[in-house]
């Protein structure tokens, strides 16, 4: 058993902070061998709180040395004070009162990544969650804002630049080589929200001017070596302060806005107030080494960050519980910004699939939880797909059911009631209820439920009457800790189609209760429902769809996120069928009318390239998973296989059209148009590919050495390197890495193509892999790339029969604990869904989950997720 448990924290337990700090002075000495931190804190009880003689209790990690606490001048001795695990406590202290309080921290020792630490040499920090507890001692909670100034003491030399949040106000040097500056950041703010940055950087740099005329330089800050890879991400950062001023009317607020790029981050980027720090993945693109991916993704996620402002920053959360406040609102809002600059229904089919397979799993699963969750042992766990990515459905929602002008209303309420503080999800509804005048109570089961609502619609329609009805039941699977649900009110967007196609009716639905009727009259036909278009509402949806009507959909729905999902649909379906063929031993089989379909889609030209390339792509093996009653992995991968080959194999002729018509031999641009035919293209390729034969072998060769482009590149290898043509993908990955070995983020590549590999020995090559040059166990991009890769992405190989990739797993996440906490957990995902495998597999990964628990230290991180995992 683990020695030590983390404690559980409860919503409900949440107590106004009893003082307040107004302004907070921090003085860094960075060195070599260690820092020194002198924090100068102006503290005064809160005037809201009536009991004011309570002590002071500071946070402070329990490995964090203090060197020296004094009040008001006074130095404090040790028996001023009590010290105990994590926490301060000072007795008898005045109403208001400066608190000094010098740390003395070691960098360059902290692998987890949280507080100050190094990467690469140069200083970062990483404060939120609760990273600034390892920086110094303070009230280190979301509610408690406070202003910053913050000077910085290191060698001129080693690091010439130096940064903190807000401005630059005052700077100097002395005669040993070391200088120093200070920042001022006169917003009040969190203590997650601080960073400081030291290093030897280079920088790219831009000016905007605001909607109302004030003048901001935009700073990029990398490695020399990366200064070519930073243009794309300042263009985004343009256009998302231009849109949020534009779509939010929310300016920038400081005189300098700065991104730093890292190589080593937990996550992707951090929102920090003036000065957003940057996984390099994140940050850095160019066509020759950034995939077309990359490159949306280096978009959305600047915008994220720069949204973040407003959203989190200005307004921020009361308390943890709130994260959605922040992340959902946010989410929505860069997902709106992406959808404007590129084509809006591809990247609605994109966040759908993620959270269809990613957030659905995670909700049916062992940590499901509300969007507002209820109690947590480590905050870190809970950034998650569902207060992220369900958390912007649920504010989707909201601009749904009150329409942009009334949304928009909602929002300026909501800045200008909470500028500067620290607020909660039901303030952001309140703010919606008072523009709209409307109940959304019911609607805030959104926040306190968890688990996917399943709605099951079925149909009647009265031909001498023209009456049409539609019957919508709701219910919601039960999770850990609520058994029971009440209905959520929820939009749900309908077409009604003709059998030709013609759209008799378009509209909204307001579900609320568990059953309810919607009538339609004077129609003059039966009609096709075309149901939850735009996926208005995150739920599975049932309706008994003939493969007519589907096919149907997918040629003529007016929706054009419905055409895609028809064509889902359609493939489930028939997928569904060959899992239990196989597992019957009966033969395998594709549709005739599947392949009719699409060889109509793939010969008509007047399609858009991005959407075809999304009707055309099957249903992931990580969604059939989701989608069925027990995950039976080699049936589900022999099924989708099947159908994949068979696709390729029947369509050949036709694949072998669309990549040459894609195939323009233009240059390269990122523009929306140039992406959507690079994926089709590549798509082709791929079936092309699938069907083993030796041409397209040398098609993929000559894209792969001629393409001047990662996209491209990247596509050819994937698929050479994944198929039997073992001599040429050995070939290929060695002129690969010889070319690029120098480039850190195509190394992650490289290694994640080689994770994913299919083909036997695929355990055998990611431990050579681990041992190889360019892999460092300390990089949590590696981790990814590897671990990730051959957990997440090579189903066959992780699910080994003998569970030796369980056992894989676990020695990493048992190794990895002790370093760094937060990757180790989140790498754990994978082994918390054994209770929806079949039980030869589910009894292999439990056990590996009892090894963990049966481990005597345990992260808070990791402790929590394998302990809920066995419950
Ligand atoms: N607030 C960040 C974002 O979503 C998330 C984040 C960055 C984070 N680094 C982290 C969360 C470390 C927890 C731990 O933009
Ligand atoms: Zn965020």
């Amino acid at each position: 058993m683990s020695s030590k448990q983390p404690s559980t924290i409860y919503l409900e337990d949440y107590q106004p902070p009893a003082w307040l700090v107004t302004h907070t002075e921090l003085r860094f000495e960075l060195e070599e061998d260690q820092t020194l931190v002198r924090a100068q804190l102006s503290i005064q009880s809160n005037p809201a709180v009536s009991d004011r003689r309570k002590p002071l209790e500071l946070l402070g990690d329990a490995g964090m040395e203090l060197c020296r606490l004094s009040i008001d001048g006074q130095v404090l001795d040790a028996a001023d004070y009590q010290r105990e695990a994590g926490c301060l406590r000072i007795a008898n202290v005045p109403e208001s009162f400066v608190l000094e309080c010098v740390t003395r921290l070691l960098p360059h020792e902290n692998t987890a990544l949280e507080g100050l630490y190094k990467s690469d040499g140069m200083f970062c920090t990483q404060c939120e969650a609760e990273g600034f507890r390892r920086i110094t001692f303070f009230p280190d909670r979301p509610d408690v804002m406070s202003i910053f100034r913050t000077t910085l003491v290191a060698d001129k030399q080693r690091y010439p630049v130096l940064l903190s949040n807000g401005n630059p106000v005052d700077s100097g040097e002395d005669d040993e080589g070391r200088h120093w500056v200070t920042w001022d950041d006169p917003w009040p703010k969190p203590s997650y929200l601080f960073a400081l940055v030291a290093g030897d950087l280079a920088l790219l740099e831009d000016q905007y001017t605001t909607a109302s005329g004030r003048e901001v330089a935009l700073r990029i800050y990398a490695e020399r070596k990366d200064l070519d890879k930073l243009d794309y991400a300042m263009q985004a950062l343009k256009d998302a302060m231009r849109w949020d001023e534009d779509v939010y009317g929310r300016e920038y607020d400081l005189d300098i806005y700065m991104i730093v790029a890292v190589d080593f981050f937990n996550m992707g980027a951090m929102e920090n107030k003036g000065l957003n720090i940057f996984n390099t993945s994140c940050v850095l693109a160019h066509p020759q080494t950034t995939t077309d991916q990359g490159f949306q993704r280096v978009e959305g996620v600047v915008a994220h960050e720069y949204f973040h402002n407003w959203s989190g920053n200005r307004v921020t959360c009361r308390d943890w519980f709130q994260l959605s406040l922040k992340e959902g609102f946010t989410v929505f809002r860069d997902a709106e910004f992406s959808a404007d600059m590129n084509s809006r229904t591809v990247k609605r089919i994109e966040d759908v699939t993620l959270l269809r397979t990613a957030q659905f799993a995670e909700d049916g699963g062992p940590m499901a939880h509300p969007v507002r969750p209820e109690s947590y042992m480590e905050i870190s766990n809970f950034y998650t797909l569902t207060v992220y990515e369900k958390g912007a459905e649920v504010v989707r929602m909201l601009h749904t059911l009150l329409g942009p002008e009334l949304f928009r209303q909602g929002s300026d309420l909501y800045f200008e009631r909470h500028d500067g503080q620290a607020v909660t999800t039901d303030d952001f509804v309140a703010a919606m209820e008072t523009v709209s005048g409307r109940d959304l109570s019911q609607f805030k089961r959104w926040y306190s439920q968890a688990g996917t609502p399943r709605l099951q619609v079925s149909d009647s329609f009265d031909a001498a009457t023209g009456c049409y009805q539609l019957k919508v039941r709701q219910s919601c699977p039960p999770s850990p800790g609520q058994e029971h649900k009440q209905p959520y009110h929820l939009p749900l967007a309908v077409g009604l189609l003709a059998e030709d196609g013609r759209e008799l009716f378009a509209g909204l639905l307001e579900l609320t209760e568990e059953e309810q009727v919607f009538r339609f009259d004077n129609i003059s036909e039966r009609p096709v429902p075309s149901l939850l278009r735009g996926f208005s509402a995150p739920v599975k949806l049932d309706y008994d769809y003939t493969d007519a009507q589907l096919l149907m959909l997918l040629r003529h729905d007016t929706d054009g996120f419905n055409r895609w999902d028809a064509g889902q649909r359609l493939c489930i379906r028939l997928l569904q069928t060959q899992i239990r063929n196989h597992q019957q031993g009966v033969a395998l089989s594709c549709s005739s009318e599947l392949i009719e379909a699409w060889r109509n889609l793939l010969q008509d030209a007047s399609l858009d390239p991005a959407m075809l390339a999304q009707c055309l792509r099957l249903p992931s093996e990580a969604q059939l998973s989701e989608l069925a009653e027990q995950i039976d992995v080699s049936a589900i991968h022999e099924a989708r296989e099947f159908m994949r080959t068979t696709l390729a194999q029947v369509l050949e002729q036709e694949w072998l059209q669309v990549y040459q018509r894609c195939d323009t031999g233009e240059t390269y641009s990122t523009d929306a148009e140039a992406m959507g035919r690079r994926s089709l293209k590549n798509l082709a390729l791929a079936y092309l590919m699938a069907t083993g034969r030796e041409p397209w072998l040398e098609l993929a060769r000559q894209q792969y050495s001629q393409s001047d482009n990662m996209t491209d590149q990247l596509a050819a290898l994937s698929l050479v390197a994944h198929s039997d043509f073992r001599e040429t993908a050995d070939e290929l990955l060695q002129a690969f890495y010889l070319q690029w070995q120098h480039e850190s983020l195509v190394m992650n590549q490289w290694l994640s193509v080689q994770a994913s590999d299919p083909s036997a020995g695929a355990l055998a090559r990611v431990n050579q892999l681990a041992e190889h040059p360019i892999f460092d166990a300390r990089n949590p991009n590696k981790l990814r790339a590897l671990i990730g890769g051959f957990c997440g992405q090579n189903p066959m190989h992780f699910h080994a029969e003998d569970g030796s990739g369980y056992a894989w797993l676990a020695d990493w996440i048992l190794r990895l604990d002790r370093q760094n906490p937060q990757v180790a957990a989140r790498l754990l995902t994978p082994l918390t869904r054994w209770k929806r495998h079949e039980p030869v597999r589910s009894a292999l990964m439990q056990g590996q989950l009892q090894r963990m628990m049966d481990t005597a230290e345990l992260s808070a991180d990791v402790y929590e997720v394998v302990s809920k995992s066995l419950m």
